[in-house]
């Protein structure tokens, strides 16, 4: 989705603006521009593609300026282009955004019935133009953002910046933006990766706040001109950990930092001494009232929360519904006071979840977030959260988000049938003995990269992969063909083993890959009759299992080991190797890894 970034200071603006936007590419974009005021007026540079392409431009412009914004674009509104690019301009106004404009067509005609010209195609435009032409009526611009902003429908995170006043304004509803708080300098993002190589204290807006910069002063106001308190936090991540550090691809270091990022989830909470898990801060509704848990996501933490869900119904027998946040609250869902809502996240910005979480919490329920980013907006919204402490997670495929999550659900699950009185203190002591070996069991699938490797250029030219699991191991099927897919562009679809003759087994045939996942669980036997389906047909297997004697080894293309641990946590260990799967055989194919066509690191808009 769309990226901004802001600067006030003393500092020459415009290298600060390209590095901050170049920290921001992974959020996936089309086009990039700049605006700077220097002593003179405001100047824009603006391009198609990548911000390198700006970069370039800017090396021969020579632009100058103490305050700017810059902007990378996801199109919604009119097709990748210059003139669609970021930032617009009205008169003396520019204008970044990151939302979109619900009631952008009513204003436009009505703008231009007042004699405004629109030069692009975007809803993004309007903006500007409102501003103006309240100024025009003699409002200064903290005013006249004021009432532009009432008469907007919709979700925007905006940058505006006037050169008459010397002005900067940033402001936001629904679409997330962060002010960073430097000595004697000031920086705006949309995320807090854009800037934590310039500082780690941020000041999260909250919908409806409006940051003023002017002067190296800040202050910041509501809608209704109100002045407004917003705590300054210090993060802990560190700009090392938003860098590449010598892999190829950011993918590619957070699948290796998986062990790493699985400690730190459980870090302070997993007390095995005392068989107890604790989150600190989080105060739970009494577990023995709860009706019903509702998992709500998107993407891979839908896929999370799938497997949630059979933790937590398998152990506490309390019924849990998963839900595609998109879905969610369009289907006038049963929500009851007594319920509680889990949103899962890994960005805490994702439109849907943020909206299904909003809705549960209309409807009475309690709502807790499983977040990765600090001060994000399910954080701040949900009436508890616990964050999976992962680190920043650049790479648009998701991975140690997660490995993370799950390891959270794990924990939650046991400090409920704690409370329940479902786990005695040995009961946890043990299961949190499986948990503590897991970091330990995934370095050691890692260590099997170069045969993944291997086996990716054995397989990459195949068009089209079918992926199978049965209970705990569907959801791993599912997201191992998301990340097949969303890096490769390989169609891969993922199925219950058991509905395969249902359907899809029509597509199997010597040309088509089908990855089972068959631990030697329950549902072992089961799964080997499904590999037996398929290898009559004269599907290919690759077998993902813990069983190095699997019966079905013998006659599949490919075995990938992984350890043996407790049936709940034996998705995290069968993730791994189809995430360097899915790795390797893009990287062969020479894809853009952390970018992929069309999609969006953090999916801002609904
Ligand atoms: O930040 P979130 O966890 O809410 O993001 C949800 C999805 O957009 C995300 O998992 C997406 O599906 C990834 N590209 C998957 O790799």
């Amino acid at each position: 989705m769309c990226g901004i970034v802001g600067y006030e200071g003393t500092r020459e603006a415009c290298d600060i603006l390209i590095d901050a936007l170049s920290r921001l590419e992974y959020r996936g974009y089309d086009s990039a521009g700049i605006a700077l005021l220097g002593q003179g007026e405001i100047r824009i540079e603006r391009r198609k593609g990548k911000v390198e392409e700006l970069r370039k431009v800017l090396k021969g412009a020579a632009l100058k300026g103490s305050i700017g914004l810059a902007h990378t674009r996801w199109a919604t509104h009119g097709v990748p282009s210059e003139r669609n690019a970021h930032p617009h301009r009205a008169g003396d106004v520019v204008v970044v955004h990151n939302g979109i404009i619900e009631n952008y067509l009513e204003l436009k005609e009505h703008l231009k019935g007042a004699g405004h010209v629109f030069i692009s195609d975007t809803d993004t435009e309007v903006i500007p133009h409102l501003i103006t032409d309240h100024a025009r009526k003699g409002r200064d611009l903290v005013d006249s953002v004021r009432l532009a902003l009432k008469e907007l429908k919709g979700s925007w995170a905006v940058g505006i910046l006037k050169e008459s006043e010397r002005t900067l304004v940033a402001a936001k509803n629904q679409s997330p933006l962060i002010v960073g708080v430097g000595d004697g300098e000031y920086f705006i993002a949309s995320d807090i990766p854009a800037i934590i190589n310039m500082t780690n204290r941020f000041i999260f807006l909250e919908d409806n706040d409006m940051a003023i910069f002017k002067g190296r002063d800040m202050r910041i106001i509501n809608v209704d001109g109100e002045d407004v308190v917003r705590e300054v936090r210090q993060v802990c991540w560190t700009a090392g950990m938003a860098e590449k550090g010598g892999y190829s691809h950011f993918m590619l270091k957070e699948i290796f930092e998986q062990p790493q990022a699985i400690s730190d989830t459980l870090l302070g909470r997993a007390r095995e001494e005392e068989g107890e898990v604790e989150f600190e801060g989080v105060d739970l509704p009494d577990p023995a009232g709860i009706r019903k848990i509702w998992m709500v996501a998107c993407g891979t933490s839908h896929h999370a929360c799938m497997i949630g869900k059979n933790l937590i119904e398998t152990s506490l027998r309390i019924p849990v519904e998963t839900d595609m946040a998109s879905e969610f609250r369009y289907r006038d869902p049963i929500v009851s006071p007594r319920d509680l809502f889990i949103a899962v996240s890994q960005s805490g910005e994702t439109a849907d979840t943020i909206a299904a979480m909003r809705e549960a919490r209309s409807r009475g329920a309690s709502t807790l977030s499983i977040c990765n980013v600090l001060g994000s907006t399910l954080a701040r919204e949900a009436e508890n959260v616990v964050f999976t402490h992962a680190g920043p997670e650049i790479g648009v495929a998701s991975t140690k988000a997660f490995t993370t999550q799950i390891s959270v659900m794990f924990l939650l699950t046991l400090c409920i049938g704690k409370r329940l009185g479902i786990f005695g203190p040995q009961d946890v002591r043990e299961r949190l003995r499986e948990i503590r070996a897991i970091p330990r069991k995934v370095r050691s699938v890692l260590d099997e990269a170069p045969s993944i490797q291997a086996a990716a250029a054995r397989y990459m030219f195949f068009r089209s992969f079918l992926f199978l699991g049965r209970g705990i191991n569907f959801p791993t099927a599912l997201e191992g063909a998301l990340k097949l897919k969303e890096i490769s562009y390989i169609h891969a679809e993922a199925h219950a083993a058991g509905e395969m003759k249902h359907g899809p087994i029509a597509l199997i045939d010597d040309d088509m890959p089908v990855v089972c996942i068959s631990p030697a669980d329950r549902t072992y036997k089961k799964a080997c009759g499904n590999m037996e389906e398929v290898m009559a047909r004269k599907g290919n297997i690759i077998l993902i299992s813990d069983d190095e004697t699997h019966e079905m080894a013998p006659r599949a293309g490919e075995m990938i080991t992984v350890p043996r641990t407790a049936y709940e946590l034996q998705p995290i260990l069968s993730i791994v190797p189809l995430q360097l799967l899915a790795y390797y055989i893009a990287d062969l194919l020479g894809m853009d890894v952390d970018q992929p066509r069309n999609l969006a690191k953090s999916v801002t808009v609904e």
